[in-house]
């Protein structure tokens, strides 16, 4: 048998970083509300001239280089984003071209904040299959340029990031099982209303500001919680564990409160979880990627470990993915 595995981590944050006293003189706001209602201090900001392929490159090759491997070895590329350089072609379709990964078949994978789970999941099953030997997988997201800085209750929230993980096929089973999931019955929750097929670019949706993300932030909350549990469970259940087996949870990072909430209800203490909301906000894919790489490099995964990434965005979409690290 023939199992993916992670043979190498990378991230990338763009330089500039902005507080939420920065915050403070844009909009009616406080560092006292952002930290209280979300668990954020600072996040990263790409530069306008930093796209998201721009982003994902360096975290890319830092994976590759951890994971001694060429661009050349590559059989694929996919990026999870949902902040596309463009609509076509695709972030991954440049990142292939940044990288000269000559041989590697590239795609995006729109699937928010679960886009990283999602693609390694999709990524596992290439390998596992036989259709490929070594891939890369990257969440990036600038979520800074489709936001409006004029809309107090978004944003606060989002920052800039990449996070990359190269797959390749091993001998020892190391994903243990997955759940995926999707909710299209709830897209209006979270959602960039216009630019796409369904509403044109038009001066009117410019002048509406429908280009920027919108969000019911209450609903979703409460959604978030009981989703990312059951997707944790499901998965654990399929591996034949239960939440006593976790080494670390890596949850998307879209609010304290929520993580802590899940935390509970999984009955992980909080060293058991890894926190970098406080730093980076919510990088939608990127969080997942750039959670677990932090993990790695701060030395809190070891072989042997059971990790369990966990998240929940716009779609909605869930996932959940248990890992023994090998
Ligand atoms: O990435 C995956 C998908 N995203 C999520 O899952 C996000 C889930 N939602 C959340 O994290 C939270 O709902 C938010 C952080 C977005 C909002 O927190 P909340 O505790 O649900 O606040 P709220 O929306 O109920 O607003 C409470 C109050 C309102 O004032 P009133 O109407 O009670 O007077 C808001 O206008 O807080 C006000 N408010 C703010 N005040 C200061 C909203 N944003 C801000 C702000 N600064 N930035």
């Amino acid at each position: 048998m023939r199992y993916a595995r992670i043979i190498g981590l990378g991230k990338y944050l763009p330089p500039k970083v902005l507080t939420n006293q920065d915050l403070e003189k844009i909009v009616d706001t406080s560092d006292e509300w952002i930290t209280t209602r979300t668990g954020i201090k600072t996040r990263h900001i790409a530069q306008d001239k930093e796209s998201t392929s721009a982003i994902a490159l360096p975290a890319a090759r830092l994976a590759l280089k951890r994971a001694q491997l060429s661009a050349k070895d590559l059989d694929a590329i996919i990026v999870a984003t949902i902040t596309p350089d463009n609509q076509f072609p695709s972030t991954a379709c440049y990142l292939q071209h940044y990288l000269k990964a000559e041989k590697a078949a590239s795609l995006d994978i729109a699937a928010a904040c679960a886009g990283f789970i999602y693609a390694l999941v999709y990524a596992q099953g290439l390998i596992e299959s036989g259709i490929a030997n070594n891939i890369l997988v990257v969440g990036a997201e600038t979520l800074s340029k489709l936001t409006d800085w004029e809309d107090r209750s978004t944003c606060v929230l989002f920052g800039d990031g990449a996070g990359a993980a190269v797959l390749s096929s091993g001998r020892k089973k190391s994903f243990l099982a997955s759940s995926l999931g999707a909710d299209g019955s709830y897209g209006e929750l979270l959602i960039l209303p216009a630019g796409g097929s369904r509403l044109p670019t038009s001066k009117k949706t410019v002048k509406e500001k429908m280009h920027f993300i919108k969000m019911k932030g209450n609903e979703l909350f409460r959604l978030a919680v009981r989703i990312m549990v059951d997707a944790a469970k499901d998965a654990l259940k399929k591996a034949n564990l239960d939440s006593t087996k976790i080494k670390l949870l890596v949850p998307h990072q879209a609010n304290i409160r929520i993580i802590n909430a899940v935390a509970t209800r999984l009955k992980l203490p909080s060293h058991m979880v890894y926190l970098n909301i406080q730093r980076y906000g919510n990088m939608s894919s990127a969080s997942t990627a750039i959670a677990l790489c932090e993990a790695y490099e701060e030395e809190l995964i070891k072989k042997g470990d059971i990790v369990v990434l966990d998240a929940f965005g716009g779609g909605l979409v869930w996932g959940a993915l248990v890992i023994e690290w090998v």
